[in-house]
C-alpha cells in the first residue's frame, strides 16, 4: 500500500506497467497488485483532471438525494463515474461517506467539503473551481 500511494503521489495514478514490475518485487501475482489497485477508489488508473468532484454515494447522501443529484451531474458534463471531461479539468469519482451525513448530500471538490448541496449549489462550486 505504501508503495502504491507514493506511485500515485508521483504520478498522479498508478501506471499501468508497474503493476507487473511491483507483483515482481513484491512476489505477489499480478492480479494480486492489480486487485488492490482496483478495489480502493482511492487509486487512479488513469490521471485525473485538475479538479476532481467527489461525490457521497452513501445511505445518508441517497436518502437525500445525492443519487438524482450525482446523475445530473455527470449528465450535464457528459461523463460517467470515474470520468475526466474532454478539457481536462474536472474528474468526477464517488466516495463513500465523507463523514457529513448530516449535512447530506456533501462532496469534496479539490478536497473541501461542501454539503447540503442541490443542482445551483454544486453547479456553482464545480464552476467555481474549474474558473
Ligand atoms: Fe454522505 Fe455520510 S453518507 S457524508
Amino acid at each position: 500500500m505504501p508503495i502504491l500511494h507514493a506511485l500515485q503521489e508521483t504520478f498522479g495514478h498508478v501506471p499501468e506497467d508497474a503493476v507487473p514490475l511491483l507483483a515482481d518485487a513484491l512476489n505477489l501475482s499480478r492480479a494480486d497488485v492489480h486487485g488492490i489497485v482496483s478495489f480502493y477508489h482511492d487509486f487512479r488508473e488513469a490521471p485525473a483532471g485538475r479538479h476532481v468532484v467527489k461525490l457521497c454515494r452513501a445511505e445518508a447522501c441517497q436518502s437525500m438525494g445525492g443519487h438524482t443529484l450525482a446523475e445530473g451531474l455527470l449528465r450535464r458534463l457528459g461523463l460517467d463515474w470515474g470520468g475526466t471531461t474532454g478539457d481536462g479539468q474536472v474528474t468526477i469519482e464517488p466516495v463513500y461517506c465523507l463523514g457529513l451525513c448530516a449535512c447530506a448530500p456533501a462532496a469534496l471538490i479539490d478536497g473541501r467539503p461542501l454539503g447540503r448541496l442541490n443542482r445551483e449549489r454544486l453547479d456553482a462550486a464545480v464552476n467555481e473551481a474549474r474558473n
